[in-house]
C-alpha cells in the first residue's frame, strides 16, 4: 500500500454540504485505514466565523450523521487533532496573505515540505476568483520548494455550458498547469464503475465480443428515487443534463466504449476516452426532438404518499421548464461502434435508485429453441453492470428447463460486490482523494474529455434554451419517465430494461 507524501489539503467551502457528507467521512475513513501520510492536516476555509476548536466541534457532531460505519472515539479525536480552520473569504483577494501564513505555520508544524492539494467545494461561481486569487500569491508554484507539488481538485460542474466550460479551463490554465488539475467526477472513483475497466481488459473472454458484430445496442441508466428535496434553486438552473449526463453518464460511457489502453498510466486511459466523447455523433437540431425525449415529474402518489411535482418544490418556479428527466439515443462514429445506438437515461423521482449499464448482445442468427417466457423470440442475452447500489455483475443466458423437450428459460449468473465481505469497499470520495494525494490522475476527467462533452450536450441546451416550445413531457412521480422515452428503441427491443419491478423489494437486488 503506497501511503502519500505529507501534506495539507485545504477545502475551500469546508463550512458547505459537501465537506461534511462526503470529504471528511472520506478522510477520516483513510485516516483509520492508515492510508493517510503521518504528516497531513486539513486547513478548511470559509466565511462563517469558526476556529479550529469550533470546526471540530462541528464536524464531531455531523461525522456521526454522515460516516458510514460506527465512529470510534479514539480515532476520530486523534483524525480531529488533524483539522484546523481559516475564517476569511474565498472572493476577497486581501486575504489571502494570511492564508500563505497559516500554510507556512501548518507546513512547518507537519513538515509537508510544500506539498498543498486546494479543494474547490464551494459554490462553482467563485472557483475562476479563488484561483486567480491563488496564483497572485503564488500559491501554485512547485519551484518555491525542492519536489513539492501544488495541486487543485475542482468539483462539478465545469462550467455551465461550452463557453462557460472552456472559459473556466482557460482560468485556471493560467495559473495551474494541466497536470497540477485534478477535475473531479466521483462516478469514475465507484469501485464498479473501476471494475468496467478490469471486466473488460483482463479478461480474454468478452473483448472478442465488444463490438458492433455482436453487440446490437447498450443501454445506461442512472436513476434516482428521490426529487429535488431542498435543491430547488440549484437543480433549476442545471437541469439533469448538466446534473447528471454531461459528466457522469459521459464518462461511464467512455469507459465502456473506449479501445483497451497500451498501458494503465494516467493519460494513456484518458487519451482513450477522450477519443470516444470526441467521436460521439453530433446531434443536428432537426434531429434533437426525435433522439432526446426530455421529461418532467407531476404529482403522483407513492406507496400511499401524495408526493409534489417538480413545479410545486421549494424555490421551483412554476412554469419552469427544466427538464427532471432525460432519455436520449446517441452514435458513436467508430470501426467499434458504427451503427450500435447508446441509449443514455437519467431522471429524478423514478421508481428506485439505480445505476446501471446494459449490454445486449445480439441474437442468435437462428430461433432453434424459444424463450420459455417469451415464445417465438430467442434468448435475450444480457450483461448487466450495477454501478450503484448492490454493486455487481450479471450475466443472462438461456438454459434447458430439465425434462422432456426443450424448453429455454432465461437464467442468470452473477457476482455481488457483498459477497466480498472481508474487503473494504472504499467509498468514491475516499479513492479519489487518496490518488490524488498520490499524483495519480487516471480517474479524473481532463480538459478535452470535459470540452468534448460539452460539445457533445451543448447545442441540446441551446436548443431548448433558444425554443420555449421544445417538447417536454410529464410524467408521474415514481413511475419510469414520459413513455415517449420508448419510442428511442423502435426496432431494437421493447425498450428499457425495468431494474426493480417489485416497489416492495427496493433496495434490494431486484432483477439483478
Ligand atoms: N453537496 C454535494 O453532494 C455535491 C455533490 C457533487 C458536487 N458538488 C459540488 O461541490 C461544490 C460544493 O458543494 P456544497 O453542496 O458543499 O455547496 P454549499 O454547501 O452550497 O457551499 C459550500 C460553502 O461555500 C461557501 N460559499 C457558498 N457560496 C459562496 C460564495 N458565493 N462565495 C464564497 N463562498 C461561498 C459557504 O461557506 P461560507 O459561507 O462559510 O463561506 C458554503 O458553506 C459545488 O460546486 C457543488 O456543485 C456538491
Amino acid at each position: 500500500m503506497e501511503i502519500p507524501s505529507n501534506c495539507i489539503l485545504i477545502i475551500f467551502g469546508a463550512s458547505g454540504d459537501l465537506a461534511k457528507r462526503k470529504l471528511i467521512p472520506a478522510l477520516f475513513s483513510l485516516h483509520i485505514q492508515n492510508r493517510l501520510p503521518e504528516g497531513f492536516a486539513v486547513l478548511g476555509i470559509g466565511r462563517t466565523p469558526l476556529d479550529d476548536t469550533a470546526f471540530r466541534e462541528r464536524l464531531s457532531k455531523q461525522v456521526h450523521e454522515f460516516y458510514s460505519g460506527a465512529v470510534d472515539a479514539e480515532a476520530w479525536s486523534a483524525f480531529s487533532q488533524r483539522l484546523f480552520y481559516l475564517t476569511m473569504s474565498p472572493e476577497n483577494a486581501e486575504d489571502y496573505p494570511q492564508l500563505k501564513e497559516r500554510l507556512a505555520q501548518l507546513d512547518a508544524e507537519y513538515k509537508v515540505g510544500g506539498n498543498y492539494i486546494y479543494y474547490l467545494s464551494i459554490a462553482p461561481s467563485v472557483y475562476g476568483t479563488i484561483v486567480t486569487n491563488l496564483g497572485k500569491q503564488g500559491l501554485q508554484k512547485e519551484e518555491s520548494c525542492t519536489q513539492c507539488w501544488k495541486r487543485l481538485i475542482i468539483e462539478k460542474p465545469f462550467g455551465y455550458d461550452l463557453a462557460s466550460g472552456q472559459e473556466l479551463n482557460r482560468k485556471v490554465l493560467k495559473v495551474f498547469r494541466e497536470v497540477q488539475v485534478y477535475r473531479i467526477d466521483h462516478y469514475l472513483g465507484k469501485e464498479t464503475v473501476q471494475n468496467i475497466l478490469v471486466f473488460r481488459f483482463s479478461n480474454g473472454i468478452f473483448e472478442p465480443l465488444w463490438n458492433r458484430n455482436f453487440i446490437s445496442h447498450i443501454e445506461i441508466t442512472a436513476a434516482e428515487k428521490a426529487g429535488v428535496e431542498g435543491r430547488g434553486e440549484y437543480y433549476d438552473s442545471a437541469g439533469v443534463i448538466r446534473d447528471m449526463v454531461q459528466n457522469h453518464l459521459l464518462q461511464v460511457l467512455g469507459i465502456v466504449a473506449m479501445e483497451p489502453p497500451a498501458s494503465f498510466q494516467a493519460d494513456t486511459v484518458r487519451n482513450e476516452t477522450v477519443k470516444v466523447l470526441s467521436a460521439l455523433r453530433p446531434i443536428r437540431p432537426e434531429n434533437i426532438e426525435s433522439q432526446v425525449i426530455r421529461g418532467q415529474y407531476v404529482s403522483a402518489t407513492i406507496e400511499g404518499q401524495k408526493v409534489r411535482g417538480y413545479r410545486d418544490e421549494d424555490k421551483v418556479p412554476p412554469y419552469s421548464r427544466t427538464e427532471t428527466y432525460i432519455a436520449m439515443k446517441l452514435f458513436i462514429d467508430n470501426w467499434r461502434w458504427g451503427g450500435v445506438p447508446f441509449f443514455i437515461r437519467a431522471g429524478k423521482r423514478l421508481p428506485t435508485r439505480v445505476t446501471e449499464v446494459v449490454i445486449h448482445f445480439k441474437p442468435t442468427p437462428q430461433i432453434l429453441f424459444e424463450d420459455h417466457d417469451a415464445p417465438a423470440q430467442s434468448i435475450p442475452n444480457q450483461l448487466i453492470i450495477r454501478i450503484q447500489p448492490n454493486e455487481g455483475i450479471l450475466l443472462k443466458f438461456g438454459m434447458k428447463l430439465p425434462g422432456a423437450g426443450f424448453q429455454v428459460k432465461t437464467v442468470s449468473m452473477d457476482f455481488h460486490y457483498a459477497n466480498l465481505s472481508d474487503t473494504h469497499v472504499p467509498e468514491a470520495y475516499e479513492r479519489l482523494l487518496l490518488d490524488c494525494m498520490l499524483g495519480d490522475a487516471t480517474l479524473y476527467a481532463r480538459r478535452d474529455a470535459v470540452e468534448s462533452c460539452w460539445e457533445f450536450i451543448d447545442p441540446i441546451l441551446r436548443k431548448d434554451a433558444e425554443n420555449l416550445e421544445s417538447r417536454i413531457f410529464s410524467y408521474p412521480a415514481g413511475t419510469w419517465g414520459p413513455r415517449q422515452a420508448n419510442d428511442l428503441f423502435n426496432g431494437y427491443s421493447d425498450g428499457w430494461r425495468s431494474p426493480c419491478k417489485n416497489l416492495a423489494q427496493d433496495g434490494q437486488y431486484c432483477e439483478l
